[in-house]
């Protein structure tokens, strides 16, 4: 049992010996918070665990006339404002005709077994009804005539609990929403680490951390993406954790739009979380009868540090987020014709680029943009969805026939959401960008958005691209989005409604992800924003894969996937090799150490292999080789974290099979060292003490226990006088190795 309830004291306790979760109904009917963290024993009665306690002093706000009872400091589960709780609430609604303090008070629960979908939304999934179970707490708010759900699911064997909340109008009166959360959480104390992931543009994920403070901290993007700037991911980790010891509690917000996490310390420093779509502008008319579901938040309990965390983002997000046939599913290495043709190029080109790629044991070729309309540059055609004759006069088939006659897959970059105000489309429909019709739009790379939140344009997109699928036999789809919105109001919506724009937006990317996704499944889809602008969980339940950043730099990149492996995993970002300079930091590495951090997740090059050496093209043979022999480990493996880039000058990480049989490694040195240390080794993680493995490559063998405890023997550094017995030197150097667990 996932779930047990207490019906006479009304109290929860969600367990599966991994987490506990409890709460319960307070005296004046609303829930109160009990306990989130490390399995507890069930027992029949937690109340104990809060103290309606009224703090003494003269600002005491007691709740009604009860003299021992304030919210002032209790914890909540679901807080209003306006009682005597003065800290940001989970939910703000009310009437357009009366005032009114929200009170949603206990009426009844429901169980499932598994887990409910939300409607419309992307969230984790079960397929199995034994994987997980499902509490329903149903709460009412009689002057509002107004209901409002909670659910909780826990995950059977995983560190998790997902969060999601809907509010249903019952009475005869339209509602305003101004806030609705994913989830609130109160913990009982401070003592944590904010620990999330920042960025910009070609910089994305890097990780960030402070301690808490009275006060309010919080990550939050108001781009209509989730964003370059900041990832809908938290962290709340114990100041004594590690990567691989203490408490760490995780975040995640399913959703790809406006978000909002948010700490709030107050006086007695209980830390007050808020996790959901960010209340600024935000405003849902709730028509009689009609609900509002929230997205899910995710939240992973560890006691086993950061990447205990991690591993079970990254389990949970590839057993029950990615759809089903990408799960086991080999990824194809691939090309990206766009960092070696930009905007310049013709068939012969493009086809001379799969020809050669595929004698590399290349499997799938993309043709990123510059394909349709007039666009030579990036001031044009975005909605002209057909091909350029002047480009590709035998069409979009023939290129595809072509591509396919050198064995290799086809695949094609879109970006649906944007209109060119030099397009076709946009003569035709100047009224579908989203903007203020005769008021001035800010254009971002020269485009506009689309209005996504009208159905007939994502009708209209849903047949262009399904038509281009059906006609190409396209195998794979990069869809990207290179602005964020200003001006967001849709010319359709009425004044009062505009509060809607930005949610409605986002519902209509993900039905369009929803339509193309579910009618060709065997299409891989890669979301990207302007590289990694929009890498979210939401995403990732329709494209199981995303382009982790523009920057494609090795030593750049070895930041950005060690920041993104906090929360996804390293089969879902998308890593190529490029070539040098490279055209983001114009920084020289070395070919081996571009493959070597770029294995570390969805393989593919972004170059011209026609322009390659004799030599180059041989390695790059064996490093396409060697991907497809490992990339089973990459999906499936535990993923360790080994030395931080933000710490070090080296950085190092290493995926091991589910049964320790195996193991990759990497391990990156950004400068070389002068004089370094003879003998230099790196402690592994995630293995078996008592295996015996062998690297490959040598005939050395080690015990895991030694793996694990001294440490695999690195090459030795060029050492000035006596460099004539390097293995290694100059900078931008790295290692991978393969373990593999000797037979008995
Ligand atoms: C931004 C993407 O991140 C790039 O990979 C490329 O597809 C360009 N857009 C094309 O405009």
């Amino acid at each position: 049992m996932l779930i047990h309830v207490n019906q006479e004291d009304r109290q929860f306790h969600l367990t599966n010996g991994k987490v506990s979760y409890i709460f319960h109904v307070m005296k004046n009917g609303q829930l109160g918070h009990l306990y989130y963290g490390k399995a507890l024993r069930q027992r029949e009665d937690f109340s104990h665990l809060q103290a309606y306690d009224v703090p003494t002093g003269a600002t005491t706000h007691v709740y009604g006339d009860d003299p021992a009872f304030g919210l002032e400091t209790l914890r909540q589960e679901y807080p209003a404002y306006g009682n005597s709780d003065f800290r940001e609430p989970a939910i703000s609604v009310s009437k357009t005709t009366a005032n009114h303090v929200p009170n949603f008070t206990y009426e009844s629960y429901q169980l499932h077994d598994g887990k409910p979908n939300l409607d419309g939304l992307p969230a984790t999934y079960t397929k199995e009804n034994h994987e997980a179970s499902t509490l329903q707490i149903i709460l009412k708010d009689e002057f509002l005539q107004a209901e409002l759900i909670l659910n909780y699911t826990i995950f059977r064997d995983k560190p998790v609990i997902t969060r999601s909340a809907s509010l249903i109008n019952k009475g005869s009166e339209e509602l305003v929403i101004e806030r609705l959360m994913g989830a609130s959480l109160d913990l009982p104390d401070k003592d944590f680490v904010f620990t999330h992931l920042a960025g910009a543009w070609s910089r994305e994920r890097h990780v960030k951390e402070r301690r808490l403070e009275t006060g309010i901290q919080s990550i939050f993007s108001l781009r209509g993406a989730s964003s370059h700037h900041h990832n809908p991911f938290l962290a709340l980790k114990r100041p004594e954790a590690t990567e691989h010891a203490g408490e760490v509690y995780g975040f995640n917000f399913i959703y790809s739009s406006n978000f909002l996490m948010q700490v709030e310390v107050d006086h007695y420093d209980t830390a007050r979380l808020t996790v959901g779509i960010h209340p600024f502008g935000f405003k849902w008319n709730l028509k009689q009868q009609a609900s509002f579901q929230t997205p899910e938040v995710v939240m992973v309990y560890s006691n086993q540090g950061l990447n205990g965390m991690s591993q079970a983002f990254h389990a949970l997000y590839r057993e029950h987020l990615m759809q089903e046939q990408w799960k086991q599913a080999v990824r194809p290495i691939l090309i990206n014709n766009w960092e070696a043709t930009y905007f310049d190029f013709n068939e012969e080109k493009l086809v001379n680029i799969a020809k050669s790629a595929s004698e590399l044991g290349i499997e799938l070729f993309v043709l990123d943009d510059g394909w349709f309309g007039k666009r030579n540059d990036d001031t044009s055609s975005l909605g002209d969805w057909h091909v350029d004759l002047a480009k590709l006069p035998n069409g979009l088939e023939s290129l595809a026939e072509k591509i396919a006659a050198t064995g290799m897959k086809f695949g094609l970059w879109f970006e649906p959401e944007m209109i060119s105000p030099n397009s076709e489309l946009f003569s035709e429909h100047p009224d579908w960008a989203v903007g203020i019709p005769g008021q001035p739009y800010t254009l971002g790379r020269n485009q506009l958005v689309l209005d996504f939140s009208r159905q007939e344009i994502v009708d209209y997109l849903y047949e262009k691209m399904a038509g281009i699928i059906r006609k190409t036999n396209l195998a794979y789809i990069k869809w990207d989005m290179n602005r964020n919105m200003t001006e967001a109001f849709s010319p359709k919506l009425a004044v009062h409604q505009q509060g809607e724009f930005f949610h409605r937006y986002i519902l209509g990317v993900y039905d369009l992800y929803d339509r193309l996704t579910r009618e060709f499944p065997h299409v891989l889809f890669e979301s990207c924003a302007g590289g990694g602008g929009r890498f979210d969980p939401g995403m990732l339940y329709y494209a199981p894969q995303a382009w982790t950043s523009d920057d494609t730099d090795a030593i750049e990149r070895l930041k950005i996937q060690y920041g993104t492996s906090f929360a996804y995993p390293l089969y879902s970002m998308g890593s190529h090799v490029s070539a040098v300079p490279n055209h983001q930091t114009l920084r020289s590495t070395p070919l081996q150490t571009r493959a070597n951090a770029a294995y570390f997740g969805t393989f593919g090059y972004e170059l011209d292999p026609v322009k390659l050496t004799e030599e180059e093209r041989a390695d790059i043979k064996e490093q396409v080789a060697f991907y497809k022999e490992h990339r089973a480990l990459i999906r499936d493996g535990h993923f360790y974290r080994l030395m931080s880039p933000f710490a070090n000058n080296e950085t190092a990480w290493m995926v091991v099979s589910q049964d320790q049989s195996e193991a990759l490694i990497g391990w990156y040195k950004v400068l070389a060292t002068p004089n370094p240390k003879k003998q230099q080794t790196l402690r592994l993680s995630g293995l078996d003490e008592t295996k015996a493995y062998k690297v490959a490559g040598s005939e050395r063998m080690y015990f895991g226990d030694e793996l694990m405890n001294v440490g695999l023997t690195l090459p030795t550094e060029f050492n000035g006088v006596n460099g004539g017995s390097a293995e290694r030197g100059g900078d931008f150097q790295s290692q991978v190795y393969y373990l593999k667990q000797l037979e008995k």
